[in-house]
């Protein structure tokens, strides 16, 4: 049916309330998480990447209660006036990051906003792994040279790059996926961490320290951390930086022409946080001149585009942001989302601990009556809910 000019797939017509989904989304635990309470769900199946504004009004149409949408699209004034208008209280982004949303202006409309923290923890330290390991050891490179028909025997010095093991790594935002990315890399190749984070991460210290203690009883050297006093300090002492902030007007361009001078010449700089944290013109000067300097980027300033010159470089791994694009945490992302819409609408309090949603992926067990993560929850006065205990924010 095409309500709004755009093409949808609806499931369960009959429902109570409207809820729209700008995109298809994976698995079917996330449609289920809707009707089951009794809503109508429409999901925008046209055939076009990013939805504009314009697009999205249309889908919201006359009468919509909540909307899941995605991080490419522009959640600002106008959006959150007309699905205010339209009896709307619940707008769901299926992402942890927020930085489309105006949390402000949908406060102001009284419309709940969501995201899905939790699942992608994991999925995304990985990709950021995978971006460390191919950068270091020019992975993408020797498969083009593969590819090309260029082999022509083993040599010496055919792709050498660079060793992980005891070298140190850095890491610029040491919340959730920061710490677990470290984790792999201090566990898998037994690297020094140093790491700078407004908030001191007890959480990475302590299993640093104690990981330290049990190499040393395996007869092998010790590990070691250090948090550092500034970003400056991190991109002067490793051999390996990753950058997990969030994006906000403190960390865009963080890393920019002068902060990449402090960097050593072979470093390997990885991103798959935010494409404008990195100054990404600033990044293709910097490549093009230390040739031995690698970057591993799942992100872009200007996404789906790269900066002019950054795809000829043989020194970039890139690929199109799928940090989070495991099976299980993309369905798991489509789920919460839909769990925070679902939960809204019901009148649900606001479950307490972001850190700890496993009981809503269950698929055997009902979900916990609660939505799992509202980002502006305190703003709009919202009861938080553990499943037992309830309280007022
Ligand atoms: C992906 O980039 C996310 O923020 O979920």
């Amino acid at each position: 049916m095409a309500m709004a000019g755009l093409a949808v797939q609806i499931y369960n017509a009959g429902g109570f309330c409207r809820v729209v989904s700008t995109k298809p989304m994976p698995g079917t635990q996330w449609i289920r998480a809707l009707t089951n309470v009794g809503c109508r769900v429409e999901v925008c199946i046209e055939n076009k990447t990013i939805l504009s504004v314009e697009d999205i009004i249309s889908l919201i149409g006359s009468q919509c209660d909540g909307v899941i949408g995605q991080l490419t699209e522009d959640w600002g004034e106008t959006l959150f006036a007309a699905l205010k208008k339209a009896g709307g209280h619940a707008y769901s982004n299926m992402a942890v990051g927020y930085n489309n949303v105006d949390v402000e202006a949908a406060t102001r409309h009284g419309i709940a906003v969501g995201n899905t923290p939790g699942v992608l923890t994991e999925t995304t330290a990985e990709l950021a792994a995978a971006l460390t390991l191919s950068a270091a050891r020019r992975v993408v490179e020797a498969d083009d040279f593969m590819r090309a028909g260029k082999y022509e025997g083993w040599l010496p010095s055919l792709f050498v790059g660079n060793l992980l093991k005891g070298q140190t790594l850095g890491i610029i935002g040491a919340g959730r996926i920061g710490t677990a990315y470290a984790r792999m890399m201090i566990e898998g190749f037994k690297m020094n961490v140093i790491y700078y984070d407004l908030f001191q991460s007890t959480r990475l210290e302590n299993f640093v320290t104690a990981y330290g203690e049990f190499l040393k009883t395996q007869g092998e050297a010790p590990v070691y951390w250090q948090r550092a006093t500034s970003p400056e300090e991190v991109l002067k002492e490793a051999d390996v930086i990753s950058l997990h902030p969030i994006l906000d007007k403190t960390t865009y361009h963080l890393i920019n022409k002068e902060r990449l001078s402090l960097m050593k010449k072979g470093a390997v700089l990885v991103n798959a946080s935010r494409g404008p944290v990195i100054d990404e013109t600033a990044l293709v000067e910097h490549l093009k001149a230390n040739p031995m300097f690698r970057a591993g980027l799942d992100v872009f300033e200007d996404e789906p585009f790269m900066k002019p010159g950054l795809a000829e470089l043989p020194n970039v791994v890139v690929v199109p942001h799928i940090a989070s694009a495991s099976k299980w945490t993309r369905e798991g992302m489509a789920t919460l989302a839909a769990l925070n819409v679902a939960g809204k609408v019901k009148g649900y309090p606001v479950w307490s601990n972001p850190n700890n949603i496993a009981p809503f992926l269950d698929e055997q067990s009902q979900p916990p009556a609660a939505c799992p993560s509202i980002v502006n929850a305190k703003a709009l006065g919202l009861t938080v809910s553990d499943g037992s205990a309830q309280q007022k924010l």
